[in-house]
């Protein structure tokens, strides 16, 4: 979950490389470093806190020009987030300096090992080991780097992306990857390393993406890959289309901001390509053949956070379409509780990064069992669509706050396509009305932009509410995941008491909390069509406002039965109850952000949170 740069070339690799580092901060901020080659010679800089502190350390002290380096921004999971534990970690020479993304698993061994035989550690960092082993394994500059980094990753247990730089060989960058990200830039002359392309789309748009368990040398004229025993390794090109302009904040204060804003786009591109003429579905890219589809007879959704969310939405839809039982779990207790996994079991896999270490642990559980797996991804080049059976992309393009909304959205699109999909293949819903429901899908961009237009209700209530201890959200059906995503945006990014409850199950016990004036926000489902959840949800809003609760509710266009029991009436556009998230999440997620900026929190970067968790 840190971000990794490496360059070589002949530009001021310093300047690449904390650029680099900048689109690369969400994926953490704990410390910021960078190792820089110049006249044969070693040198780091490194500071706890965002990269900003850094920059001003490097102005105070600058380095000597260099051609040659290495960066990384972390995100501590061994030792404190602190200058010491800050990466790049150098080995007792000096001439060595390693990043590191992950966890060695066995680095309390080896750090024993390495104590022993006289080497000196100074941080609490479980990556320092790997600068001792390369100091050993590069004999005083003998044996060469990837040779040593290959003998190395031998030793080590665990995840990790490792990039290294050697004063002995001042012309290469080096990197090795198990179950972390890493790819290669190709530039004229020079190229890159990164956790991810955002950091070198201003230079290139030629990546490399590497497999697991390769070793990568870097260099001015090339870049050579192996396995870890040095054979050749096979790797995949590949041309990135996204523009810098999408990796940079276009103007608004906070990418949060300007993501929520592109959620209609987002939406769109992610049907782009996916229907024909007639409205019937095509994901040729699945991977899976319709017959497999044919057979399947249990879907489990296997996500974390807001993906799990999308996850739960995604149940109510594929359930009552296809009529296959779909079950939906937190991918971290997933494979802990020993799951009934078949040939014929579909597993979802959701995840906007494709890289979270739980959900990418619960696939790999689902595979060894034979289950199917489709991933739904919006990380192209992630691990998870690599190591799954098919892949269905969400094309929200980069989200880089912390806090995920298009991520989101199109997650909850992608999870319709499938579901509709599978109806298709399957014949459980006719062909017309599987049109319906997509022409239906095909309105929700429009009316996603209604809805932005007219935010400012909810601008206005999130600042009158900045001071509350305590906000609950209540739904049912779709709008009980709503319900759910609406607290965990508020609680990961105004750090309040927030919680989502099934409307329902409020009057067996969660009812206690409320008191006077206790906000309480809802989503009403729509009065047409099933109008028995509507009317059920307008008997709980009465219920907590019979008891003080200050209620806030979301309710369609021309819903007037509310009125009578809400505080505070936003509106959205007429929905399919199904489709209703993508119109009903939006003044939550709004909400949530206002609320943070009225309480003076970073938007982008809340506390403790990393944009890809990478560990389990
Ligand atoms: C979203 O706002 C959160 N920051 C978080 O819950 C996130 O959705 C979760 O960590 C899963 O990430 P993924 O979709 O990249 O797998
Ligand atoms: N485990 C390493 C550390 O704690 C790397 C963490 C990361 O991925 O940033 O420093």
């Amino acid at each position: 979950m840190c971000g990794i740069v490496g360059y070589v070339g002949d530009q001021s690799a310093l300047g690449v490389v904390i650029e680099g580092l900048r689109r690369l901060e969400y994926r953490g901020y704990d410390s910021a470093g960078v190792a820089m080659l110049a006249d044969g010679k070693l040198a780091t800089a490194k500071k706890a806190g965002k990269l900003a502190n850094l920059e001003a350390l490097l102005e105070e002290s600058p380095m000597a020009p260099a051609t040659t380096g290495i960066g990384h921004t972390r995100w501590a999971t061994h030792g404190a987030p602190n200058d010491r534990n800050a990466h790049p970690h150098v080995d007792c020479t000096g001439t060595v300096a390693v990043i590191h993304n992950g966890i060695i698993e066995n680095f309390a061994h080896l750090r024993a090992e390495l104590e022993s035989r006289g080497h000196e550690l100074v941080s609490d960092t479980d990556t320092e080991a790997v600068a001792h082993l390369l100091e050993e394994a590069t004999r005083g500059g003998e044996v060469g780097l990837a040779d040593a980094m290959r003998a190395v990753c031998h030793r080590l247990e665990g995840a990790f992306t490792l990039v290294a730089t050697h004063a002995d060989f001042p012309d290469a960058v080096v990197g090795a990857r198990r179950n972390s990200p890493l790819v290669v830039g190709r530039g004229q002359g020079e190229n890159f390393l990164a956790s991810d392309v955002a950091a070198f789309i201003a230079h290139t748009r030629d990546a490399v993406e590497l497999g697991q368990d390769q070793v990568v040398e870097v260099r001015r004229d090339g870049v050579t890959v192996t396995d870890f025993d040095g054979n050749p390794g096979e790797v995949r090109e590949y041309h990135v289309d996204w523009d810098l302009s999408a990796a940079e904040k276009g103007g608004y204060d906070f990418f949060m901001l300007k993501e929520i804003d592109e959620q209609p786009q987002a939406v769109a591109d992610t049907m782009l390509g996916r229907l024909d003429d007639d409205n019937r579905l095509v994901l040729d890219e699945m991977r899976l053949s319709d017959d497999d589809l044919r057979e399947i007879d249990k879907i489990i959704v296997i996500a974390c956070g807001t993906s799990f969310h999308a996850g739960l939405v995604a149940k109510y839809a594929i359930e009552h379409w296809t009529r296959i039982p779909c079950e939906v779990e937190l991918a971290s207790e997933f494979r802990y509780r020993d799951p009934v996994l078949t040939r014929s079991t579909l597993i979802v896999a959701i995840s906007q990064s494709g890289e979270t270490m739980d959900t990418l642990m619960a696939l790999r559980h689902a595979r060894e069992q034979k289950a199917k797996v489709l991933a739904i991804c919006n990380t192209n080049g992630s691990t998870m669509p690599r190591e799954s059976d098919a892949v269905l992309y969400t094309h929200a393009g980069p989200e880089v706050a912390v806090a995920s909304t298009k991520g989101y959205l199109t997650q909850i699109v992608a999870c319709y396509l499938v579901g509709l999909y599978l109806a298709q293949v399957r014949g459980t819903k006719y062909g017309d009305e599987i049109a319906k429901v997509v022409a239906d899908l095909r309105a929700m961009p429009a009316k996603m932009q209604r809805v932005l237009d007219d935010l400012e209700p909810v601008r206005e209530l999130a600042r009158d509410l900045a001071g509350a201890t305590s906000v609950l959200f209540l739904g049912r059906h779709v709008g009980y995941p709503t319900a759910l995503e609406g607290a965990l945006k508020l609680k990961e990014l105004a750090y309040m008491h927030a919680e989502g409850f099934a409307a329902g199950e409020l009057k067996h016990g969660p009812i206690a909390l409320i008191e006077e004036g206790v906000p309480v926000i809802t989503a009403v489902p729509s009065p047409r069509g099933r109008s028995i959840l509507h009317d059920k949800m307008v008997s709980n809003l009465q219920e907590v406002r019979a008891r003080g609760a200050r209620t806030i509710v979301i309710a369609e266009d021309g819903d007037t039965t509310v009125e009578p029991y809400a505080d505070v009436v936003i509106r959205i556009p007429q929905s399919p109850t199904l489709l209703q998230p993508l119109l009903s999440t939006i003044p939550l997620q709004v909400f949530a952000c206002e609320m943070a900026k009225a309480r003076g929190h970073d938007v982008d970067q809340p506390r403790n949170l990393a944009k890809s968790v990478t560990v389990e």
